[in-house]
C-alpha cells in the first residue's frame, strides 16, 4: 500500500474535502514527493512577502534541495498537509494552494515537540485556509504524540502572530527580529470540523 494512503490513527486528512466559510471547496491530502510539480506550481504563486513570511527569506526561488527537504515527509516525524482547489464539477485543480506541516524535534529523551510551518498562495489568503490546514496538521499531531507546537515567526507577521495568540500560543524567546512561541496542542480541544464536506 502506498505509505501516503495507508491508514493511521484517526483522524486523518486523507482527501477530505472542506467548505471555506465563504463556500470555496478544498481538498486536503497529505503532501510527499509525488506531489512536486504541483507544490512547485504553488509556490511559484506565492508573493515575495508570502515567501519572505514563510521562509525568512526573499527566496527568489525554491531550491531544489530545500524542495527535496519539504517533500521528504513521512507521516510521523514530518507531515504536511496540502490543500487544492475543488471546481465546481468537483474536479480537484492540480496547484497546490496552500500547506500546513509539523517538524518533529528531538529535545533529550522527548519527541513530543514540533515545529508547524504554513502557507496559503495569496489570492486565498485571510479565508480561512490556514486556520483549516492548521487545525487539521494539530489534529494530526495530537493523535500521533506530539504536545507542544513550538513556532517561530516574524514580528511583522501579524497575521500569523494573531493565529498563535489565539491558539493560547506563549511567547517564551525573542530572537530579533523572530518570536518564538510554544502553544500546548496536548491541552487544545479537539473540534470536530464543521465544515468537512465528504471525501
Ligand atoms: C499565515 C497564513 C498561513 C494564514 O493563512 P490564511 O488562510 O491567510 O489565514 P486564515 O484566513 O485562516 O485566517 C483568517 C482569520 O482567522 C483568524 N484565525 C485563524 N486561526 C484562528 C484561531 N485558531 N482562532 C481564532 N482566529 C483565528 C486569523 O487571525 C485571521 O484573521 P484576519 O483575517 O483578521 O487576519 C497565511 O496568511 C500565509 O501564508 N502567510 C504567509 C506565510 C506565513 O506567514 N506563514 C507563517 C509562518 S511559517
Amino acid at each position: 500500500m502506498d505509505a501516503r494512503t495507508a491508514t493511521r490513527a484517526p483522524p486523518t486528512p486523507v482527501q477530505t474535502i472542506h467548505a471555506l466559510p465563504d463556500g470555496t471547496r478544498v481538498q486536503l491530502s497529505f503532501l510527499g514527493s509525488d506531489d512536486r510539480d504541483d507544490f512547485m506550481a504553488g509556490f511559484a504563486s506565492l508573493s515575495r512577502r508570502t515567501r519572505y513570511l514563510r521562509f525568512f527569506t526573499a527566496m527568489a526561488e525554491l531550491p531544489a534541495a530545500v524542495a527535496d527537504r519539504l517533500l521528504d515527509t513521512d507521516l510521523d516525524n514530518h507531515v504536511a498537509i496540502a490543500a487544492r482547489l475543488v471546481g465546481r464539477d468537483g474536479r480537484i485543480e492540480p496547484m497546490i494552494v496552500g500547506v500546513a506541516r509539523y517538524h518533529r524535534r528531538q529535545c533529550g529523551n522527548r519527541n513530543a515537540v514540533a515545529e508547524p510551518a504554513a502557507a496559503v498562495v495569496d489570492a486565498l489568503q485571510g479565508r480561512g485556509l490556514g486556520r483549516l490546514l492548521l487545525r487539521a496538521i494539530a489534529r494530526y499531531a495530537r493523535a500521533h504524540g506530539v504536545e507542544q507546537f513550538r513556532a517561530y515567526a516574524l514580528a511583522d507577521n501579524q497575521r500569523i502572530r494573531k493565529i498563535l495568540r489565539a491558539s493560547n500560543g506563549v511567547l517564551v524567546d525573542t530572537d530579533w527580529p523572530v518570536l518564538v512561541y510554544d502553544v500546548d496542542i496536548a491541552a487544545s480541544r479537539s473540534k470536530p470540523e464543521k465544515n468537512s464536506v465528504g471525501r
